[in-house]
C-alpha cells in the first residue's frame, strides 16, 4: 500500500482525503494508494513525520498548524518553500523528507489568466498571504498589502516585496485577494476589512481563500457587482492537484478533484 495523508490539528474538516481518494480512484490507483486525515499535535509532529518517512508513506499535505514547523525538519527544502517560509507538501524518498510548497502555484493556476502588470490588493499578512504575495510578485503584479495589524504587513513587504497600504480604495485594483480568516467564523468582511460592496465592478477578479458550504459574503457581493470570483475550494483543488502530481508523477484529474472537494462536508 502507498499511503498519503494530510496532517493537521484539527484536521477532521479537511476536504483533502475526499479529493485525493477520488483522484486515485479515477486513475485506477484506489487499490494500491490511499489518502487519510491524521490529527497530529504540534509536539508529536516531528516524530510522526520521521516515522512516516521510514514506513510505507509516499507523502503528506500539511495544514494548520504545521506549515512552518516543517521548514526545520526537512532534509531537502524547495526554493519556493524556503522563500515563502511555509511547507504544504512533503514527499518521502528513501527515508528522507523533501518539503515543497504548492500553495503558490495552486493560487496562480486558480486565477487562469495573466497577472503580470496588474494592480493587486492583498488583505492579510499571515502564512496564506505570504504564498500569495510571493506568487504574484514572481508574475510581475503590482502589489499593495493591507493588514489589520500594520506591523505585520510592513514586515511581510520588507521580506518579500510589495507596498503596505493603510486605507486602500478597492476601485484602484484589478485583483483583490482575501487571505485573512474573516468570514470563517461568520464575521462580516465589510465591517472587518477595508471593503465596500458598491466598489466592486466588472473587470475585477476577487479571490476569497475562506471556504464553506456557500459562497462567502465577500464573493456574493463581488459577483453581484459583475466581478469575476475565485473561491477557496478552487485554490484547494489547484494546490492539491500539484501535490498529487509530485507524488504520483501522473496528471491530476482536476474535474474529479473539484467535484469531490465541493461535495465533501
Ligand atoms: P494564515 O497562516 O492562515 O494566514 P494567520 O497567520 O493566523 O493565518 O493570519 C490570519 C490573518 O487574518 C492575519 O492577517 C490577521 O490579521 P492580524 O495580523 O491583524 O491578526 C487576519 N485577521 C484575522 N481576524 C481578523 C479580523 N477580525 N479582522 C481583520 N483581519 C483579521
Amino acid at each position: 500500500m502507498k499511503r498519503l495523508a494530510v496532517l493537521g490539528h484539527p484536521v477532521s474538516h479537511s476536504r483533502s482525503p475526499a479529493m485525493h481518494n477520488a483522484a486515485l480512484a479515477e486513475l485506477g490507483l484506489g487499490g494500491e494508494w490511499s489518502y487519510e486525515a491524521i490529527d497530529v499535535r504540534p509536539d508529536e509532529f516531528e516524530a510522526r513525520v520521521r516515522s512516516m518517512a521510514g514506513g510505507d508513506c509516499v507523502g503528506a499535505n500539511l495544514t494548520i498548524p504545521h506549515k512552518e514547523a516543517a521548514l526545520a525538519l526537512a532534509d531537502e527544502l524547495s526554493e519556493t518553500a524556503r522563500e515563502i517560509g511555509a511547507v504544504n507538501t512533503l514527499s518521502f524518498v528513501d527515508g528522507s523528507v523533501r518539503a515543497d510548497n504548492t500553495d503558490a502555484a495552486g493560487f496562480l493556476a486558480s486565477l487562469e489568466g495573466q497577472v503580470g502588470g496588474k494592480r493587486a490588493l492583498i488583505l492579510g499578512a499571515g502564512g496564506a498571504a505570504r504564498a500569495v504575495v510571493w506568487a504574484l510578485l514572481r508574475e510581475g503584479a503590482e502589489l499593495s498589502v493591507w493588514n489589520r495589524t500594520e506591523l505585520r504587513s510592513r514586515n511581510l513587504c520588507d521580506d518579500l516585496g510589495g507596498t503596505p497600504v493603510a486605507a486602500p480604495d478597492i476601485r484602484d485594483y484589478e485583483l483583490i485577494v482575501n487571505t485573512t480568516s474573516v468570514g470563517l467564523g461568520g464575521e462580516d468582511p465589510f465591517a472587518e476589512l477595508p471593503l465596500e460592496t458598491d466598489r466592486f465592478g466588472p473587470g475585477q477578479t476577487v479571490v476569497d481563500m475562506v471556504y464553506g458550504e456557500e459562497p462567502t459574503l465577500l464573493l456574493a457581493a463581488a459577483e453581484a457587482a459583475g466581478a469575476r470570483t475565485v473561491d477557496g475550494i478552487e485554490i484547494l483543488v489547484r494546490q492539491g492537484a500539484r501535490s498529487f502530481e509530485l507524488w504520483t508523477g501522473l496528471e491530476a484529474p482536476l474535474e474529479t478533484m473539484r467535484a469531490a472537494a465541493r461535495l465533501a462536508i
